[in-house]
C-alpha cells in the first residue's frame, strides 16, 4: 500500500513519485491550496493539494478531519524556500498529491489533540482510557521505540556473551520475592490456585542446575503491591543468571551491559568500575539502601556526642539503643523559615511521614555560635558544640536538622527528608537533571530483617542468597551465625532508585535448608513448597547467580520520564485497573461456579 515512510523522505527523493499511507495530523487552508501534515510512526511530511489536480481531489481534502486514515499518492517536490520547516526533518519537501484515498474516517469527537505539533498536558486519565490514540502521539511513540532499542541492545549484548533465552512459566506454585501473589485458580485440580510468578526466580535456578549456564528473558513479573511512580503490578525485568562466575565476575558482567545499554542510547561512555557501599555503610551515610549519591548532605551520627546529654529526647534515645542523626542543609539559615520545620510546616510533615514524632534544628550563627528552639542549645557543654560543628562541617549561616529514636526510624527520616531538601533547594541542578548519571553498586546486604509484625526473621530479598562465606563459619555453626550473616546480594542504584538487584545462590541443599528454617519455615513446609528445589540441589548444581533488572525503570530514566507509566504501552493506575478495558472486571456465575469459587464480599445491596 505504500512505497516509502513519510519520516524517510528528503530532498534525494525529489521528483520522486511515491505512495504514502498515515493519519492527518492537521490541515491547513492557505488561499485556496491545501497543506496536510501527514504522519506515520516515523514522522510526518507536507502534503499539498492544488485545485490544479482537479476539483474532486481538493474537496475531498477540504473535508478531512484530524487523524483521518489515508492513502496518498503524488511527487516529491522542494519547498519555496520562504516555507523550508526546519523543525521537520522532512521540512525542505512536499508530496504534490495527485491521489487521494481514505482508508477510514473519524467520526467521533478526538478526547484530545494527538498532533506533533500540539504539546496541550493531556490528563493522565485521558491518555490511559485512550491510550491507542495516545501511542500515537510523539511522546509514547519515543519512549515505546527507545524500549524497543534498549532490549535490541541488551540481547545483542548477551547474545554475543553466549546467552540463551529461554522462557520460564506464568502459571507457577508462589515464589517469595516478599510482594503479594496475583492467584489464577485451576479448574482440573478443583481447589488448587497457581501463582503468576513475581520473578522467575527458581526456574533461572532450575535452568542453571539444568545446565544451561548462561540464561535470560525479558520477563514479565507480577507482584501485587501498593504502586508508586516506579512500580507497576505487572512489569518487566531483563532477568540474567549464570553459572561459575564470581560476584566480583557477575558484578563487572552487568557493568559492562549496562554502560553498552548507555553507549547505544545516549553516546555516553560511563565510568566503570562502579562506585561500591556496603549496605551498612550506605544506611549510616544516607539513611537508605537506594542512595542518591548526586548531592552531598549526608547523615552524621552523633551518638558520641550527645551521649548523656539533659536533653532528653536526645539521651533518651541513645540510651535505649537508637540514634541521634543530622543533615547539614548549607545555607539552610536564609533557605528554611522556623516555620517550615515546626510543625505543620511542608519539612516537618516530611519528617512525620517517615514516622518522626519531632524535627530539632540548630541553626549555626557567626563565631560559631549556634541557636536552637528549646532545649538542645542549653544543654551543650563547649566540647560538646565543638566535637558537633566538627562532624557535620557546619558553617556560620547553617542549618541542623536531627532526628532522635530508634535507627530505623532516624534512618528513614533523615533520607526522606534529605530527598526532599535536594529537589526544593535545587541541589540537582535542572541542567545535570538529566545527564547526570550516577551508578551505585549497594553490596553486603544482611540476609535477614527482623519482621516485628509476625516476630521472625524474614529474607532481606529472597531466601535463595547466599551467605557470605566468611560470615558462616563451620558447618556446626551454620544455625549460630546465619541470622547475623551478609548475603553475596548486591543491588545496582541510579540516582537514588533501584535499577536492579540479584545475588549469588545458595547450591548446596542442607544451607538452603537452613535458611529456610531461619526464616521460620519448618522442615516439612519447606519440604513442601520448595522439596523440587532442594531435590535439584542435591544433584550436582553448578555454583551459580544473578541479577534482575526493571526494564521500565531503565527506560524511565533513559526518557526523562517520572513514571515507568510513559514507559509501557498499556500501563495500569495507582489502583492497578486498566482504564481502557476496564479490567478487572467481574467473572461470570457461571465461571465461578466451574471453579468452585463464591465470594465473601458483601454484595452492595446487603449493606
Ligand atoms: P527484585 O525483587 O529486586 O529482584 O526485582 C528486580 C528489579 O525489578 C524491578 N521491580 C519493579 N519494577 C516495576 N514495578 C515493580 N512492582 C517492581 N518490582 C521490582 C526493580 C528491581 O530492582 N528475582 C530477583 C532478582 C535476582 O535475585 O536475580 C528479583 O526479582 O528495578
Amino acid at each position: 500500500m505504500r512505497s516509502n515512510y513519510c519520516g524517510e523522505l528528503r530532498k534525494k527523493h525529489i521528483n520522486s513519485n511515491i505512495q504514502l499511507c498515515g493519519w492527518v495530523d492537521r490541515c491547513r487552508d492557505h488561499g485556496g491550496v491545501i497543506f496536510i501534515d501527514l504522519r506515520d510512526r516515523t514522522g510526518t511530511i507536507q502534503i499539498t493539494i492544488d485545485p490544479d489536480q482537479g476539483s474532486k481531489l481538493f474537496t475531498l481534502a477540504e473535508s478531512l478531519r484530524n487523524e483521518t486514515v489515508l492513502q496518498i499518492h503524488g511527487t516529491i517536490r522542494s519547498r519555496p524556500p520562504e516555507s523550508v520547516n526546519e523543525k521537520l526533518e522532512t521540512g525542505e519537501i512536499e508530496v504534490l498529491v495527485t491521489d487521494l484515498k481514505i482508508l477510514n474516517e473519524v467520526k467521533g469527537n478526538l478526547p484530545f489533540n494527538v498532533s506533533i505539533h500540539d504539546e496541550e498536558q493531556v490528563k493522565e486519565e485521558l491518555r490511559l482510557r485512550h491510550r491507542y490514540l495516545d501511542l500515537r502521539r510523539e511522546r509514547m511513540r519515543n519512549n515505546l521505540h527507545l524500549r524497543h532499542e534498549v532490549v535490541k541492545g541488551v540481547r545483542n549484548f548477551l547474545e554475543n556473551n553466549n546467552f540463551l533465552e529461554v522462557e520460564t512459566p506464568i502459571l507457577n506454585r508462589s515464589t517469595p520475592e516478599g510482594a503479594r501473589d496475583y492467584l489464577v485458580p485451576s479448574r482440573v485440580c478443583e481447589g488448587d490456585w497457581f501463582a503468576l510468578p513475581q520473578s522467575p526466580q527458581l526456574f533461572k535456578q532450575l535452568l542453571m542446575v539444568g545446565g544451561i549456564e548462561r540464561y535470560y528473558q525479558i520477563a514479565r513479573c507480577f507482584r501485587d503491591e501498593d504502586l508508586r511512580a516506579d512500580r507497576q503490578p505487572e512489569f518487566t525485568q531483563l532477568d540474567l543468571e549464570m553459572s561459575f562466575m564470581s560476584q566480583e565476575e557477575i558484578l563487572t558482567f552487568n557493568e559492562a551491559l549496562i554502560a553498552k545499554v548507555w553507549e547505544k542510547i545516549k553516546g555516553i561512555k560511563l565510568k566503570v568500575p562502579f562506585p561500591r557501599l556496603t549496605w551498612k555503610e550506605a544506611m549510616e551515610r544516607f539513611g537508605t539502601d537506594r542512595p542518591d549519591t548526586r548531592y552531598g548532605m549526608e547523615l552524621k551520627n552523633l551518638n558520641d556526642v550527645f551521649e548523656g546529654i539533659g536533653f532528653k529526647v536526645f539521651s533518651g534515645a541513645i540510651t535505649s539503643g537508637g540514634s541521634v542523626k543530622c543533615i547539614t542543609v548549607k545555607g539552610g539559615n536564609k533557605s528554611i523559615s522556623n516555620v517550615r520545620i515546626k510543625p505543620e510546616g511542608d519539612i516537618f510533615n516530611e519528617a512525620q511521614k517517615a514516622g518522626a514524632k519531632g524535627l530539632a534544628f540548630i541553626r549555626v550563627r557567626e563565631n560559631q555560635e549556634i541557636d536552637s528552639i528549646g532545649a538542645i542549645k542549653d544543654n551543650l557543654s563547649k566540647k560538646q558544640k565543638t566535637e558537633l560543628l566538627e562532624i557535620t562541617k557546619a558553617k556560620a549561616g547553617d542549618l541542623l536538622l536531627f532526628a532522635a529514636g530508634d535507627t530505623p526510624t532516624v534512618n528513614k527520616t533523615l533520607d526522606k527528608v534529605r530527598q526532599y531538601l535536594a529537589k526544593e533547594l535545587n541541589l540537582i541542578p535542572l541542567e545535570s537533571q538529566k545527564n547526570k548519571w550516577d551508578f551505585l553498586w549497594v553490596i553486603d546486604f544482611p540476609m535477614f530483617e527482623f519482621n516485628s509484625d509476625e516476630n521472625r526473621l524474614e529474607a532481606l530479598h529472597h531466601p535463595f542468597c547466599a551467605p557470605n562465606i566468611e560470615d558462616l563459619g563451620e558447618k556446626s555453626r551454620w544455625s549460630k551465625n546465619l541470622p547475623e550473616a551478609r548475603a553475596q546480594a548486591y543491588d545496582l542504584v541510579l540516582n537514588g532508585l533501584e535499577l536492579g538487584g540479584g545475588s549469588l545462590r545458595i547450591h548446596q541443599p542442607e544451607l538452603q535448608m537452613k535458611v529456610l528454617e531461619t526464616i521460620g519455615l519448618p522442615f516439612d513446609k519447606a519440604k513442601e513448597e520448595f522439596g523440587f528445589l532442594l531435590e535439584a540441589l542435591d544433584m550436582g548444581a553448578p555454583p551459580h547467580g544473578g541479577i534482575a533488572f526493571g526494564l521500565d525503570r531503565i527506560v524511565m530514566l533513559l526518557a526523562g520520564e517520572e513514571s515507568i507509566r510513559d514507559t509501557i504501552a498499556f500501563p495500569k493506575t495507582q489502583q492497578a485497573k486498566c482504564l481502557m478495558t476496564k479490567a478487572p472486571g467481574q467473572a461470570s456465575e457461571a465461571q465461578l461456579e466451574e471453579l468452585h469459587i463464591t465470594s465473601t464480599l458483601p454484595s452492595p445491596e446487603d449493606e
